[in-house]
This record gives structure tokens, sequence and C-alpha cells, in this order.
């Protein structure tokens, strides 16, 4: 039998980390930029997992990676024992979802051995996965890795894709500095317990701009969609877990030509998106190159990727 291969896209939260948690809306989207997974039957019939390169590895992963493999398999019982070797272009805990592209990946790739796994299986098999490194994770990374494009996200009814009238482009920087979306999540309840009118009058604000980025995006509106997420930054910024490299690098964005900025995830480290003026492909190498560069020139370093409409998703 020939080899199959899997790909899944990384993760950003567009809008509405951490109000999420307490039941507003968030808009996550999947990136192109994700992971990679080939797999063959193996020929002594004993599964295996080879990670690509370190840097893009699942770092610190341990004994948990062939835990994590073996509960993924076990959801693809039609397949055979499979050979895998996967890689993520991610890097390793910056909250861009890379354990979870990998899953969808690798899952992917070894229900494509038994003539393709349905996408409810592969979703139970990377869920399966994450939960061996995070527990019992909210499922927006696995969603955003295996549908790309936008989609609204609740804790209570899950993933509803929104229409997206064109592919969105952003930078994103990574701060280099790992967080933790615990502690990050606990420091936010913590204000929240002792100041409640913040509560209130943040996640009522949170809740506001969702609603409008929904329709922009479904509007074509990136200006829109761009001023929304400089205004989600500073009430993110208000619940202090902005850092001084994510305003560093949101400004540096915002004075080097993005629609806006703002950090993405748990902040207090992780990574910055920054929304670009493009149309196209070529438009976005354009309009991104000067970030990158400033980027750079600070010490930060970043990509650019598109957000692809369901509908190009589809087409291939
Ligand atoms: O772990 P990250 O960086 O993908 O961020 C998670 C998003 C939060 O809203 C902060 C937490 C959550 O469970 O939704």
């Amino acid at each position: 039998m020939t080899a199959t291969s899997g790909a899944a896209c990384g993760k950003v939260i567009l809008l509405g980390e951490h109000a999420v948690v307490y039941g507003v809306p968030a808009i996550a989207a999947g990136i192109t930029r994700g992971a990679l997974a080939e797999a063959e039957p193996a020929p002594d019939g004993r599964a295996s997992l080879v990670l690509g390169g370190s840097e893009h590895g699942f770092e610190g992963a341990g004994d948990e990676l062939a835990q994590a493999f073996a509960a993924l398999c076990a959801e693809l019982p039609g397949a055979p024992p499979a050979r895998v070797r996967a890689e993520s272009a991610l890097p390793p805990g910056g909250g861009l979802g890379s354990s979870a592209a990998l899953g969808v990946a690798i899952a992917r790739a070894v229900g494509a051995l038994a003539g393709g796994a349905p996408s409810d299986r592969v979703l139970a098999a990377a869920g399966a996965w994450e939960r061996v490194f995070h527990g019992n994770p909210s499922g927006i990374d696995t969603t955003a890795a295996a549908l790309g494009g936008c989609f609204r996200y609740t804790r209570a009814d899950g993933a509803a894709p929104l229409e997206m009238r064109s592919d969105l482009w952003l930078c994103v920087g990574l701060t280099g500095v790992a967080s933790s979306t615990k502690a990050m999540v606990a420091s936010v309840a913590h204000l929240f317990e002792r100041k409640p009118e913040i509560k209130d009058s943040t996640l009522q604000g949170i809740t506001a701009l969702v609603q409008n980025a929904a329709l922009a995006i479904s509007a074509g509106d990136i200006v829109g969609l761009g001023r929304l997420m400089d205004l989600n930054q500073m009430l993110l910024a208000g619940l202090f877990v902005s850092t001084e490299d994510l305003e560093r690098l949101c400004d540096l964005a915002r004075q080097r030509g993005a629609l806006g900025a703002k950090l993405t995830g748990k902040g207090g480290g992780g990574a910055a998106i920054a929304l670009l003026d493009a149309h196209s492909d070529a438009e976005a190498g354009g309009a991104g190159a000067p970030i990158i560069e400033a980027w750079r020139a600070a010490g930060y370093d970043g990509f650019i990727t598109p957000i692809r409409s369901a509908r190009a998703l589809h087409a291939g």
C-alpha cells in the first residue's frame, strides 16, 4: 500500500479570548501554516511516530507522545498499525495550536490508510491526542486545525463556521516567551473576583466587539475588523494579560500599516496577530514584509499566513 498524507491548520483567536471562558462567543480561525503527516502501514505491525526537526517538534512531550499517539489510533479502529512521520511549522507552546494541528494531520494520514476517516472520527482522534497533553481542552484548537476558515465559538454550543467574503491575511509575531493558559485564566478570574465592575464592563464590551467582528467578516470589511481587533486588545490589556513584548509587536505592526493588531490566545507571552490590508497572496507579501522586517529588527520572529475562506479550502 502506498503512503498517505494529512494536513491541518494552526489556530488563532481573532477576538474574544478570555471572555470565552465566561460564556461570551469568541471568533477563532484556522491559519494555513500548520502541520503535515505521512503514514504507511507498519511493516512489522508496530505503530510508531516520528516528529520532524526538533525546532518544529512537540517539545517536552516525552512518554506522553507515545501515549497520545496510542489514544489517537484507538479512535481509528479500521486503520492498520501505522508508521507515521509528522512535522509542525508552528512554535510549540505559543498558543497557535501546534499540538492540535499535529493531532488532526496524523489522524487524517492514519485514517487515509483505511480509505479516509470521516471528519467526526478525525476530531475524536485528535481530541483523544489533545487530552493527553492538555487535560480537558475546549476543542477550539482541534476545530480550527480541522476546519480552517473563521468560526464563532462558545463553550456551550461549540463551533459555527462564519461565511467569509474573502481570505484574510495575518502577520503572526512571536514573543518567544512561554506562558501557561491555566495561570493566565486564573489571573483573570482573580481580577474579576476583586473587581466585579471590571468583569461586567469588559465582558459586555468584548461581546459587542465579537458581534460586530462577525458582521465585518461576512461583509468583507477588513478595515472595520482591524479596528475591532485594536479595541479588543485595549480590553485585554485592561485584564493585564498583555505584556511589553505583545504591545511592542502590536505597535510596530500598526506603524507599518497593519489594519489592527492584538495578542492571540492566553497572552502573558505567546503570539500577536496583525491584520494586513490585502486581498490576494501577492498583496499580502507586500503588506506583510515591512511588519516582519520591523519585528525582526526588534528581535522578534514572525511569519505571514492566510486564513482561507472555507470555500477556498474545499476547492483545494
Ligand atoms: O492556550 P491559548 O493561548 O490557545 O489560549 C486559550 C484561550 C483562553 O480564552 C485564554 C482560554 C480558553 O480556555 O478559552
